[in-house]
């Protein structure tokens, strides 16, 4: 096991990977690319060591040198030796390839040929150079005779072995261990490089850019593979610039597996004053209480008793609870070796806690469908969290009751299906004691909360986060006495809560029963298929945002992901109707700008490993772009072609619209030429192909959006769409109204008050 992080340098890898790191008798299983030379596997342990580092090159370096008994030596490893070059051999025989000598007098004696395999031999690694200069003779007593070869032939050989010294920054150490009949040599070698690493594979690691990036990445990636990825950084910087990210997987159930490299346990215990720690006398340990709210579980790998056991817990957690974890591994604890007989066991995922309490729950819930004359399916955003999309979608099928989704949910009721009802956002906000009721604000499409909320006699809402943002900022009103609530921490039926029960096994054991009688529970669809209105039907012209998300939306194709930046964009997408099976995210709740050029890179990873068939879709603004945008260099180094939307209003819109729409705070460096951007990061036509493209009208975008190769997006293509800098969807246009409105109504009180204040002699 190691690490791959440097100091700035953190490494995302599959959790497939990640696995195989912390199991080493996994690694079997995982595709692997051959091993490169200079490297050996053990056979028995499966570390795997690349002394490749080590190999010294011509003009660059010299030789490696070592002295015994006033002889020097030089060598090479896993190369010719750099200064063998003119010496003088007693045979030209001995001057082929040769990787170690020894000098005496005028002559040089080679001590073997270069040899690129070193191999383990029990625990030791070691390097054999053999067929050397030929050994001398020996005199009776057993001794060589200086200048007289033997005459059976024998050649001088040299044995390289390998010491792991991860205390060694500096060059390898080399020493001399023992000669015999001046004929077969052993030197050791310590160095850091002779350490366990992890073999390059077929899957991750994805070196990136950016920490923050490396967090989000690995956010996106646990919401395509439906299995936590991994993040890997170093202690202090590089945990810290990660915590936001982490914080984000928090509150979405995005979580992912944290590991951070920290110093030596004998480091730590004598409070060394090294890089990257505070003070005098520092604390090594003190960023690990900085993520403890973020986290579901953690473990500092200290103890050898105890350290596989530990990885187990966390790794258990992380894949239960979908929030994020941390493993604390200090550098010296790498290399030890675990008693690998806990692998032989499965981790145990079961989300059953309570079977008796699970069946209960599903006989209630059963009930109340038969009793039911119009039930609906509310699918929401931590099903797809859960990784129970398919369970949801197998219900809704085989009801056949109108089904809606929340707006983080979205893609979580496959839209193409006959029983979609469309987005459900609540409704309005409720005038507050304050302020007279303007108007009502509409936030879903008219018919939908109706629907939901009136003509519903029972909704079962699978997977809900009452977040501001998922309920149409706490306008939902879904009464008890018709609500099903399934929740990850409990299942609510009607009101009365089941505290610490999971809703995916009740889910799972629902759609059992559904599958047993198909016609019990099913239900004549009440409702008629929701079509979503286009908004704008202009065919030519000027583009403006009435018009680009439901377009973008017809673009998707089945099985393809699309992400999503918060932004206008998060508020002009849920307009957009999606093709069958399309991974919609999002990350509203958590709202950082940039989020999604991270996470796409995560997504893009995934859909590797799963073979998704689909294409990879980012949607993003020029503001958004602007904080992340060196990870677009991270999908071209990996070969990844996805498609960028790329909508340009000059700036920060959304905050434009929210608040100071002429304030230099929500501009940006406008002069940002966008058709240069994926060739600058290295998408050039020779080696790596890229497409830009620009619209700025309608016919524009029609033709880029029917044209064949950009369909098939087969290489990386950015599509740079032009809206005017004010110009924002309906539903963010409404809302903010509503809320300036709002002040504007608190401002007339206040001021009536204050003038009431004055006219009363307040201030006099
Ligand atoms: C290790 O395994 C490989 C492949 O199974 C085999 O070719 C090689 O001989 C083995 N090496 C040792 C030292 O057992
Ligand atoms: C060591 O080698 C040097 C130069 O080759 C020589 O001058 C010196 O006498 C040698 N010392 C011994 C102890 O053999
Ligand atoms: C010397 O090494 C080179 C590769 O480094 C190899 O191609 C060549 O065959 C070797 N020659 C002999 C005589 O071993
Ligand atoms: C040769 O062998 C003698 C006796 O073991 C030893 O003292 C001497 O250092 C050796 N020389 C070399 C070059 O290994
Ligand atoms: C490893 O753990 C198993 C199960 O706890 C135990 O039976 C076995 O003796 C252990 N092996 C070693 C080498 O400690
Ligand atoms: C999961 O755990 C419950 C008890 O907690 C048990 O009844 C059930 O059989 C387990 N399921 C599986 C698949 O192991
Ligand atoms: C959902 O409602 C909330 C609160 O009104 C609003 O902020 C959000 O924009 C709405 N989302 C959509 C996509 O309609």
């Amino acid at each position: 096991m190691l690490w791959l992080a440097s100091d700035a340098r953190p490494s995302l890898l599959g959790s497939a990977a990640l696995i195989a790191f912390l199991h080493p008798l996994a690694t079997a299983a995982l595709a692997e690319l051959p091993d490169p030379p200079c490297s050996a596997t053990s056979n028995r342990t499966h570390t795997f060591v690349n002394l490749g580092s080590l190999i010294r090159r011509k003009g660059v370096d010299q030789d490696y040198t070592t002295r015994h008994d006033n002889v020097s030596f030089s060598l090479n490893i896993c190369a010719p030796a750099l200064s063998a070059d003119d010496l003088h051999f007693p045979s030209s025989q001995d001057a082929q390839n040769v990787s170690a000598y020894y000098r005496r007098g005028d002559k040089a004696y080679s001590l073997g040929r270069t040899s690129s395999k070193p191999k383990f031999v029990g625990k030791k690694l070691v390097l054999d150079y053999a067929g050397g200069s030929l050994c001398p003779k020996l005199d009776s007593d057993g001794l060589p005779i200086e200048g007289e070869d033997n005459e059976a032939g024998y050649r001088r050989g040299l044995t390289l072995s390998f010491v792991c010294d991860r205390d060694l920054i500096s060059p390898p150490t080399i020493s001399f261990i023992s000669q015999k009949y001046n004929c077969s040599y052993w030197f050791e070698i310590r160095t850091a490089s002779a350490c366990a690493t992890v073999k390059a594979q077929s899957l991750g690691p994805v070196a990136i850019f950016s920490i923050m990036n490396g967090a989000y990445a690995a956010d996106g990636y646990s919401r395509v593979r439906d299995l936590p990825g991994v993040l890997v950084t170093t202690y202090g910087v590089g945990e810290l610039s990660a915590m936001n990210g982490v914080a984000g997987a928090y509150a979405e159930h995005a979580g992912f597996i944290h590991i951070v490299g920290n110093t030596a346990r004998a480091l730590q215990e004598n409070k060394i004053m090294i890089h990257h720690t505070l003070e005098a006398n520092p604390d090594h340990g003190v960023y690990r209480g900085m993520s403890e709210p973020i986290r579901a579980a953690s473990a500092f790998l200290n103890d050898e008793a105890t350290m596989a056991s530990e990885i187990d817990r966390v790794l258990i957690t992380a894949v239960k609870t979908r929030l994020p974890v941390y493993l604390f591994i200090p550098t010296d604890v790498v290399d030890t070796p675990l008693n690998a007989t806990r692998l032989e066991q499965p981790l145990d995922l079961n989300l059953s806690s309570k079977p008796d309490v699970e069946e209960l729950i599903v006989k209630k819930i059963l009930d109340a469908i038969e009793k039911a004359e119009k039930p609906c399916i509310l699918g929401d955003v931590l099903a797809k969290r859960h990784a129970v999309t398919s369970e949801t979608r197998r219900l809704i099928q085989l009801a056949g009751y109108p089904a809606f989704s929340t707006i983080l949910g979205k893609g979580v009721v496959d839209e193409t299906s006959p029983e979609f009802g469309g987005l459900y956002n609540g409704s309005r906000f409720d005038a507050d004691v304050h302020s007279p009721p303007f108007h009502i604000i509409l936030v879903s499409f008219p018919g939908i909360k109706d629907a939901v909320e009136s003509h519903a006699d029972l909704v079962l809402n699978i997977g809900l986060h009452l977040t501001s943002s998922n309920t149409g900022a706490f306008t939902r009103q879904i009464a008890d006495n018709k609500l099903l609530a399934l929740h990850p921490h409990y299942c609510s039926i009607f009101g009365e809560r089941y505290e610490g029960i999971h809703f995916v096994p009740v889910l799972q054991k629902l759609v059992a029963e559904f599958e047993k009688n198909k016609d019990k529970y099913r239900k004549r669809n009440t409702v008629t298929r929701f079509e979503i209105p286009t908004i704008d039907k202009s065919t030519s012209g000027p583009l403006r945002q009435s018009y680009i998300w439901q377009r973008i939306g017809r673009f998707t194709k089945a099985d393809d992901i699309v992400f999503v930046e918060v932004g206008t964009a998060q508020f002009g997408m849920p307009d957009a109707s999606l093709a069958s099976n399309v991974q919609y995210e999002t990350q509203i709740y958590w709202s950082s700008i940039g989020y999604t050029v991270g996470g796409t890179l995560g997504a893009l990873v995934a859909a590797r490993e799963k073979g998704n068939k689909g294409r990879v879709i980012l949607v993003v603004g020029d503001g958004s772009l602007q904080m992340t945008v060196q990870e677009i260099s991270t999908y071209i180094r990996n070969g990844f072609t996805p498609t960028i939307f790329l909508i340009n209003n000059d700036g920060y819109t959304i905050e434009r619209e929210i608040h100071g729409p002429e304030q230099q705070y929500n501009d940006i460096c406008t002069s940002w030429d966008h058709m240069k951007m994926l060739e600058f990061f290295g998408g050039r036509q020779k080696g790596f192909q890229s497409r830009s493209v620009q619209a700025r009208t309608i016919e524009e975008l029609e033709a880029i959006m029917t044209d064949s190769e950009f369909i098939k997006s087969d290489r990386i293509q950015v599509c740079e769409i032009f809206v005017p800098r004010l110009d924002v969807p309906w539903v963010l246009r409404n809302q903010v109204d509503a809320h300036k409105a709002r002040v504007k109504a608190a401002a007339e009180v206040q001021k009536k008050t204050w003038e009431g204040m004055v006219l009363a002699g307040a201030f006099t």
